[in-house]
């Protein structure tokens, strides 16, 4: 992941910024772009459901495991940030599979999950889905649980709790331990770099390589905004 300091980002400018590095996704959240810019999305601390504040990313992931083709990456521009707190965890998922027991790495190698919009296993909500959004939705992504990343040739875990609803031929009471056991693994504080927001910060993150979380620590008063680009990847192999 990188960061690129004191950036002054238009929408378009960002959108810029970010074809620097790929080619564009589309979110599946088709409601939750920038007034104005249908392509440019955003995350915020202010979508309320059924009286619970939705916190985007609140859980360790990576983004959008339940298309066939994942995104490569991922990028934020801040806003607005909250005072203090609001940090981004980040988990370094090459270090935590090299260091995974040799008969756990037997074990997993060829396994395969099922990962959908939202799990029923799902540790937390995504919040309203328009109808329209679920209409367009991509049929299910069936990825393995060790990827390997073209970029740099290294395997690492690719694990969501939050869209991963099965391991393919295994009990769910079985696949969900084994899920639990690898991401308490992952995201042990040895793995992990914080990352701090500035104003002006432009983040850029490789879903194949990491996990992150968001963190809802901070007054829910104060507003905590952040463009948000995805850019397109490949099938997991
Ligand atoms: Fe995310």
């Amino acid at each position: 992941m990188l960061v690129i300091r004191d950036q002054d980002l238009s929408p378009e400018g960002f959108k810029k910024a970010a074809q620097v590095f790929g080619e564009l996704q589309l979110h599946d959240k088709k409601e939750t772009h920038v007034p104005g810019h249908p392509d440019v999305y955003y995350v915020s601390n202010d979508q309320i459901v059924n009286g619970k504040r939705i916190i985007p990313g609140e859980s360790f992931h990576t983004d959008h495991s339940n298309h066939p083709a994942p995104p490569k990456a991922t990028t934020l521009f801040a806003v607005s940030l909250p005072s203090h707190g609001g940090d981004t965890q980040y988990v370094n998922m090459h270090s935590a599979y090299d260091d995974l027991p040799q008969e756990t790495k037997q074990r997993i190698d060829g396994m395969k999950a099922v990962h959908v919009y939202l799990s029923k296993y799902s540790p937390r909500s995504l919040g309203h889905l328009s109808e329209e959004s679920r209409k367009a939705l991509p049929p299910p992504g069936i990825h393995p649980l060790v990827r390997t990343n073209p970029e740099n040739g290294r395997k690492a875990l690719f694990l969501n709790p939050v869209r991963m609803e099965s391991i393919v031929g295994m009990e769910d009471e079985a696949a969900l331990a084994l899920i639990a056991d690898l991401m308490a693994h992952a995201t042990q504080q040895k793995y992990e770099y914080r990352h701090q927001w500035r104003h002006g910060d432009m983040v850029i993150w490789d879903n194949r390589s990491v996990m992150h979380q968001a963190n809802p620590d901070y007054d829910m008063n104060e507003r905590r905004y952040l463009y948000r680009l995805m850019l397109k990847g490949e099938v997991p192999a």
